[in-house]
């Protein structure tokens, strides 16, 4: 193990926030395994990451974790209790059976029967986003708009409340940063409050009345299953699904579209072909992945990599730097959409493995190909603008001329 907490400290600065990749590289120099401090591990191998991520020695921080660490915390944060109620803290044997209700209107075959209602958005988005004359943010315009349409459209959340959901899913999702910060935890527990509240009454609703929709599947599942879903639980879930949904979808987007700007060659191949979009969405997902980091915690001694990790210690994955370890793809720093083997760990891997990874791809595939059709100058109108974030990292602004 590097004992020098030197390179994995860096991590934490705004530089590495801005662009991690150096701190990746003085990571892998270093091993795969780095301790941080006496309560921290980081791990950067691929291998590692993965290894942890399937191991049942490792655990997410559920609310019984939180609770020994931080006494009351959980408590006082709302938007901490929200994620610690959903599927995504939740420990075998009832994360098992609250992902299997909640992956069901998420499998490949339901998430193909969204694709015209996407390819609809999308189109109606790009006109919208050609409305005007000068240079246009592709963030704001696009990048948010798709995701939230799409996620919207599968929960059922009517259309009018819609332009309400994006600022308060993006203060929600600062809770998923492993070193978040004390204003941005009050952010995001005002809209844990309020975005409960809001499903909640919509929960009630569908409940009276069932639609086509999430919400409503969602409700006859659990009450089907004997109501062993609490309605706190239930409504965790569809809020837990907005925030995980749609911020990393947002990011994908843009994150894809500043690598698009660099590559004319490759802005031409996606115009004319549609088959070409799932390889090149993929080492979008690999070179510059919406979710860098996720955490566990060792419930018993063990070792990570040949490593010792005592019982309690909290492990901070970064995936994006397992997508760039150079013992597992050759050249990582190079964007290669013909990479043979191409299975970088952005969705994470084992039980929590992403519920939504065929939703994003399918919204990332469409998106990029009917951009370049209708948009084939589209061109750099200013330096993009990253998002101040170590684990779901994107764009705040990405300034394009559509020409
Ligand atoms: C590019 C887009 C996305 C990325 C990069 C992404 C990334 C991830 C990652 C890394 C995890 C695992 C976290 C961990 O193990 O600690 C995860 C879990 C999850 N994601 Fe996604 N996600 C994306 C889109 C979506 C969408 C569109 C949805 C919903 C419609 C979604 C719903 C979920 C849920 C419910 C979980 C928790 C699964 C569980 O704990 O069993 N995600 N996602």
């Amino acid at each position: 193990m590097n004992h020098t907490p030197r390179a994995a400290e860096a991590l934490f600065t705004p530089e590495a926030r801005d662009n991690p990749v150096p701190v990746y590289r003085a990571l892998h120099a270093g091993g795969p395994v780095h301790r941080l401090d006496d309560a921290w591990v980081v791990v950067c191998g691929y291998a590692e990451v993965d290894e942890v991520l399937r191991s049942p020695v490792f655990q997410v921080k559920d609310s019984g974790f939180r609770e020994r660490t931080r006494p009351g915390w959980t408590a006082e944060h709302p938007s901490a209790a929200m994620v610690g109620d959903s599927v995504i803290r939740a420990r075998a044997p009832h994360h098992e059976r609250v992902r299997r209700l909640l992956s069901r209107p998420l499998t490949s075959r339901r998430v193909a029967g969204l694709r015209t209602a996407a390819l609809g958005h999308t189109r109606e988005l790009l006109t919208g986003l050609g409305a005007g004359t000068g240079p246009v943010d592709f963030v704001d315009g696009f990048a948010y708009p798709l995701p939230i349409a799409v996620i919207c459209d599968l929960l059922g959340v009517p259309v009018e409340d819609r332009g309400w959901f994006r600022g308060q899913a993006t203060d929600l999702s600062y809770v998923l940063e492993p070193a978040g910060r004390e204003r941005d935890l009050t952010r995001a527990d005002a809209a844990a409050s309020g975005l409960m509240e809001y499903f909640a009454r919509l929960v009630g609703l569908r409940r009276r009345q069932p639609e086509q929709d999430l919400v409503s599947s969602l409700v006859q599942v659990s009450d089907g299953d004997g109501g062993r879903l609490s309605e706190r639980e239930l409504v965790a879930n569809l809020v837990l699904m907005l925030a995980a949904g749609f911020e990393t979808t947002a990011s994908l987007l843009a994150n894809g579209l500043a690598v698009l700007l660099d590559r004319p060659a490759d802005r031409e191949r996606l115009a004319r072909d549609p088959s070409a979009a799932a390889a090149w969405v993929q080492e979008v997902l690999r070179y510059d992945p919406p979710a860098q980091a996720t955490d566990r915690w060792a419930t018993e001694d063990t070792e990570i990599g040949g490593v010792r990790v005592p019982e309690g210690t909290q492990v901070l994955l970064l995936l994006g730097a397992a997508n760039r370890d150079p013992r597992r793809f050759a050249a990582p720093d190079d964007f290669d959409p013909g990479r043979a083997d191409n299975q970088p760990l952005t969705f994470g891997a084992g039980p929590h493995f992403c519920l939504g990874s065929a939703l994003a791809r399918m919204e990332a595939e469409i998106a990029f190909h009917e951009l370049l059709a209708r948009y084939p100058r589209i061109a750099s109108a200013g330096t993009p603008v990253r998002t101040d974030r170590l684990a779901l990292r994107g764009h705040a602004e990405l300034l394009v001329t559509l020409g």
